[in-house]
């Protein structure tokens, strides 16, 4: 009878561990994501949507909140401004017929924002100059139906060519009117009623890349207008603009300051290519993130020096790692997952054929690791299951956008496998194992190699499923330019 129960017992277990590992036990119940620590400047409109996976209806709850903040239960939007500088800590909760999840989400209210990477999407891989109104708002409303916004993905970055010929008689910059023919005041109300955010594109010369009018000179008007347009986030390029370190740093502290002084929070994101080191004054110019490289290629690799493919890229962004964090990140480009070789401006006519879907997955997990902004940039209405999956796996996600924001490290490099560490805030941490040979690769995980000793738990962010245990080592096998990440806790 005893071993009767035992064997019972034994059995019930076994199929609770592999429901709970399928997820089949908890499926459709609240599960929170993205980040869990925002910032805010002073005084200024404050908008952020909890993102959280789960059966709708959901109720939203938010207790503690600051003075000037509300919530609206039903879409988990939290509005409002906040006067004092100081570190809120709100529970948040989220609830349906399923269960009830809760957690903390810090507000920190003072002169810093972007304190995880922004995630969002970006016009330009995919669309280049063929943007619009229309299209944008069918971007932001397949955001919300796909369940990206649901994952943390929260911005529409409009990149170049949205400007008329001319600015108007006060300097002031003007929209091309066939293209935003409701003005841009539209299209950021727009996104914000969906809880996303808008981003603008401008640039440090006289011209933007694409021979817009650029910011140069009309800095204080332009952040004024962008302010008074709602918009949240500025890529503010490097064309027509003299090579210089110490002018680009002039240049980008002109415009840092006018955004500061806008009255509005807007995230400022540099973009001179990585030319003139701007790891090391992004923060010093009110930066929020550079980008590290030129223009990112929908190729793998590429025998040129003068093409960015995604190997030339980590090459690059793996040197870096020592001068990322909150609030300061490296960019290494928008993604270029899911367009497979069709995107305007990453195929360049056709040259570049587009990558496998391993290789995207690789090119996700490794800006993951590296605390990278998340900006897709495929056409989102369009995007087949592959990439939805890569784009919305919430664990990997979960590295990207993890509080302590570490860049990973390499910490391994040999005969066609890297291996990149990143320690995570919770005390565990996260491993890349990367093969970049022709063939497939068996690789043993050593403890010593990760600097753990004693029994540790893994974790397959890309399986979901536990790996084992590591204790000594685990052996791996790698396909070919696949990467594997395994999140490693006591
Ligand atoms: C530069 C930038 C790109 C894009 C284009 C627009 O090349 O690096 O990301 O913004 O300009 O013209």
């Amino acid at each position: 009878m005893k071993r009767l129960s035992l064997l019972i017992t034994c059995v019930l277990l076994a199929l609770f561990t592999f429901c709970q590992n399928k997820n089949f036990l908890f499926e459709g119940t609240p599960v929170f994501h993205g980040a869990k620590i925002v910032g805010n400047y002073p005084n200024t409109d404050f908008m952020f949507t909890i993102p959280a996976t789960g059966d709708r209806p959901i109720t939203f709850g938010a207790d503690n909140l600051p003075v000037g903040l509300s919530l609206d239960p039903s879409s988990g939007i939290i509005k409002g401004k906040v006067g004092n500088a100081a570190e809120y800590k709100i529970k948040v909760s989220a609830q349906n017929t399923k269960g009830k999840a809760e957690e903390e989400l810090k507000i920190v209210v003072g002169d810093n924002l972007c304190l995880t990477p922004a995630m969002g999407w970006n016009s330009w891989n995919v669309f280049t100059k063929n943007i619009d109104e229309k299209m944008l708002m069918e971007m932001a409303d397949a955001m919300v139906a796909n369940g990206m916004r649901d994952e943390g993905y929260q911005y529409i970055n409009i990149d170049d060519f949205w400007h008329s010929d001319s600015r108007d008689s006060l300097g002031r910059p003007v929209p091309d009117a066939k293209k935003f023919p409701h003005g841009m005041k539209y299209v950021s109300d727009y996104m914000h009623s969906k809880g996303l955010k808008l981003g603008i594109y401008s640039c440090a010369g006289n011209m933007t890349c694409g021979r817009r009018f650029g910011g140069y000179t009309y800095e204080e008007i332009d952040a004024k207008s962008y302010a008074e347009w709602g918009i949240d986030l500025l890529k503010y390029d490097y064309c027509y603009a003299p090579p210089s370190q110490k002018v680009a740093v002039e240049r980008y502290s002109k415009m840092g300051n006018a955004l500061k002084h806008s009255g509005r929070s807007i995230v400022f994101s540099i973009c001179e290519w990585g030319f003139r080191k701007p790891w090391l004054w992004t923060a010093k110019v009110g930066g929020h993130y550079s980008r590290s490289t030129p223009d990112i290629m929908d190729t793998w690799k590429f025998p040129s020096i003068f093409v960015y493919s995604t190997m030339a890229i980590i090459n690059r962004e793996e040197k870096l790692w020592k001068y990322a964090g909150p609030g300061h990140w490296n960019d290494p480009d928008m993604l270029i997952v899911g367009n497979y070789g069709k995107g305007n401006a990453t195929s360049r006519d056709g040259i570049f054929k587009g990558m496998t879907d391993a290789e995207y997955r690789s090119h996700f997990s490794l800006w993951c690791m590296f605390s990278a902004p998340l900006l897709a940039s495929c056409d989102l209405r369009k995007m087949n299951d592959a990439t939805s999956t890569i784009l919305t796996n919430p664990e990997i996600l979960a590295i990207d956008q993890d509080e302590l924001g570490e860049q990973a490290k390499p910490i391994y490099k040999l005969a066609g496998i890297r291996v990149y560490l990143k320690h995570l805030k919770d005390g565990s941490v996260a491993v890349a194992v990367l093969n970049t040979s022709k063939s497939t690769r068996k690789f043993d995980l050593k403890e010593n190699l990760l600097g753990l000793s004693g029994t540790y738990a893994v974790h397959d962010v890309w399986q979901h499923a536990d790996a084992g245990t590591l204790k000594d080592k685990i052996s791996v096998t790698i396909q070919s330019h696949e990467t594997m990440v395994f999140r490693i806790s006591k």
